[in-house]
């Protein structure tokens, strides 16, 4: 891969917020979305600020974005200048919505958001794990809830005028009772229908007790069928799920979206594995390994590509992947593309190497394509797919 030109952010920027700041990394993440959502305001509102905001966008387009028509892809029938996205989670409700295209995203997964507003666990929540390239989280869908998420939506976000699609990412409400999760889910839908170009549901998170249940076969499916009859005219809807399924449940899983017409799999959310981890102890002092939480990053990495590669290798690539774990280089990414993930995210990997890392990872995909004499992205998806 082509050298790449110092990163600010990792020899300045990084070190000072995590060492010695020692910023909180919830509250970093707050501010860094306040700012966020400061700078992508639309240009026309809000008087005196108008030039300041006018240059900060020109800016962050010239420094973030790559545009290359070997990069964009149509799936679901969106277009997709780049097929690399923000993980969900990141912007849980849509605040920052108008900056992910102007750091070069090509698409970006809001939510998880539920039926109700809900606080999610108790803080501390969210920890660094520097040695391991990872997060430790148990955020517990921390959200204000499907209808405030519509409502800024429509004054954010005008359908008509989408510069990157935009994915709603589905949970369900801690109060809801597990058997009650298909009309919650559904409910979320119901609210948010006009306002994603795709939705997820999403089974696989370990910080709601007993969601991860909602992944067998006779749970997942009244779901699936609730929301697929709702579903009119039908968006896509895809299912994310967690890295610590058996192969056995995931090709159940599999199955089960193919019969309900799904539009794809998300693969995968966080582990609840703490094997192979360098850190032995939180910020807190606390052990790491009786820690609850789901951890990502780097840990994830291989497991999520194996995932992706057996979806693949199952449906004989007939059912799009989005690929999510680990991903920290336009390496990585390649590495999930070829094995069969038709379009990526990050979230992790966008903290520890910083807002260049959408183009870094778009130039080094282009490179890719021109060592292997590929003409365009969507020619790479599950060229290793065959690997084990
Ligand atoms: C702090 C944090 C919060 C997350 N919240 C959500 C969430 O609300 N919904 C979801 O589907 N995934 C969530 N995730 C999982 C990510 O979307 C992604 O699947 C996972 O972190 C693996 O990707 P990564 O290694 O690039 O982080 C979260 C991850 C982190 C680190």
């Amino acid at each position: 891969m082509a050298d790449t030109p110092p990163n600010f952010y990792k020899t300045g920027l990084r070190p000072l917020l995590f060492n010695a700041l020692n910023a909180d990394p919830e509250r970093l993440h707050q501010q860094t979305l306040g700012l966020l959502a400061w700078l992508a305001a639309n240009p026309a509102e809000g008087g005196w600020q108008q030039p300041l905001r006018r240059a900060a966008q020109s800016g962050l387009k010239a420094a973030y974005c790559q545009s290359d028509s070997r990069l964009s892809q149509t799936l679901w029938g969106l277009h997709f200048d780049s097929p690399l996205g923000l993980a969900a989670g990141f912007d849980k409700d849509g605040q920052a919505a108008r900056a992910w295209p102007l750091l070069g995203f090509g698409f970006a997964e809001l939510g998880t958001v539920t039926a109700q507003p809900q606080p999610g666990n108790p803080q501390p929540r969210l920890f660094r794990l520097p040695a391991d390239a990872a997060a430790l989280n148990r955020m517990g869908f921390n959200n204000q809830g499907a209808t405030a998420l519509a409502k800024r939506l429509e004054a954010l976000w005008h359908p008509l005028d989408c510069p990157i699609p935009l994915g709603i990412n589905l949970g369900k409400s801690k109060v809801t009772p597990l058997e009650q999760a298909a009309a919650d889910y559904l409910a979320s839908f119901k609210a948010l229908k006009d306002w994603g170009s795709y939705f997820v549901v999403n089974v696989s998170s370990p910080n709601t007790p007993g969601l991860r249940m909602l992944q067998a076969r006779d749970q997942l499916e009244p779901i699936l069928a609730a929301l697929q009859s709702a579903n009119r005219p039908r968006q896509p809807l895809l299912v994310k799920i967690s890295p610590d399924l058996a192969d056995a449940d995931l090709l159940d899983i599999i199955n089960l979206a193919q019969s309900y017409e799904l539009a794809g799999i998300i693969a995968t959310n966080t582990t609840i594995s703490r094997e192979h981890l360098q850190t032995q102890t939180l910020a807190t002092g606390e052990p790491v390994r009786h820690q609850p939480g789901g951890i990502s990053g780097a840990p994830v990495r291989q497991r999520a590509t194996e995932v992706i590669r057996l979806i693949y290798q199952h449906t004989q690539g007939q059912l799009p992947i989005i690929g999510v774990g680990g991903i920290f280089s336009a390496a990585d990414a390649w590495a999930k593309i070829t094995a069969g993930a038709s379009l990526v995210q990050v979230y992790t990997g966008w903290v520890y190497e910083g807002p260049g890392l959408a183009r870094q990872i778009c130039q080094g995909l282009l490179n890719q394509l021109d060592r292997h004499g590929l003409k365009s992205i969507s020619q790479a998806v599950g060229l290793n797919s065959i690997e084990s």
